[in-house]
């Protein structure tokens, strides 16, 4: 006469906890959501360098070819790109400000004007020079800011 009402009372049990384990299984997986919502979205900066390393390669093989339409259109889009506004953006997302960074960036400013200018020239002779003088100036800035922004 026992045995049923321990039946039920067992199945009450078991049915009850499975219900409960759900329960925070579901709560986990919110939270995990949530967690995941919070990762910062890829800043401004790095969307803008992304993209003139996207260009960098089409000014690359336009070198490659003497093509001065090509190299000069490239170059201006790296300008309008990160050129005229990483300076802003970098202040925007760091804290604390480095002149540092100013000064990278003005080397780079203005060896993209000197290839600006060869290829309006039509400047054979120094293309190659200048165009590795662009390449350089976004590496040793990346040496200082960007390898540091990683650890
Ligand atoms: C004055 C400094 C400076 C110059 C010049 C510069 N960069 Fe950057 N670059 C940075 C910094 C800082 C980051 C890290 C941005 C971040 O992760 O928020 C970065 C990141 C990048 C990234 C990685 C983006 C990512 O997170 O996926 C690429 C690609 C890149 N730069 C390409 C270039 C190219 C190509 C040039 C030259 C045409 C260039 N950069 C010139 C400072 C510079």
């Amino acid at each position: 006469m026992n045995y049923p009402l321990i039946t039920v009372i067992t199945i009450l049990g078991v049915s009850l906890s499975i219900a409960s384990c759900k329960k925070s299984e579901e709560e986990d997986g919110a939270r995990v959501e949530n967690i995941q919502t919070e990762v910062p979205v890829e800043s401004d900066l790095a969307k803008a360098m992304k993209e003139s390393s996207r260009v960098m390669k089409r000014l690359e093989r336009a070198v490659k070819h003497n093509d001065w339409v090509e190299i000069e259109m490239w170059s201006q889009e790296i300008k309008e790109g990160i050129g005229g506004k990483c300076v802003e953006l970098y202040k925007a997302e760091n804290k604390w400000f480095a002149s540092k960074f100013v000064i990278l960036h003005e080397k780079f400013a203005s060896a993209l004007d000197t290839l600006i200018l060869c290829s309006q020239e039509q400047n054979s002779a120094h293309l190659n020079r200048e165009f590795n003088r662009l390449t350089e100036s976004c590496d040793e800035c990346h040496e200082i800011f960007h390898e540091e922004d990683e650890d």
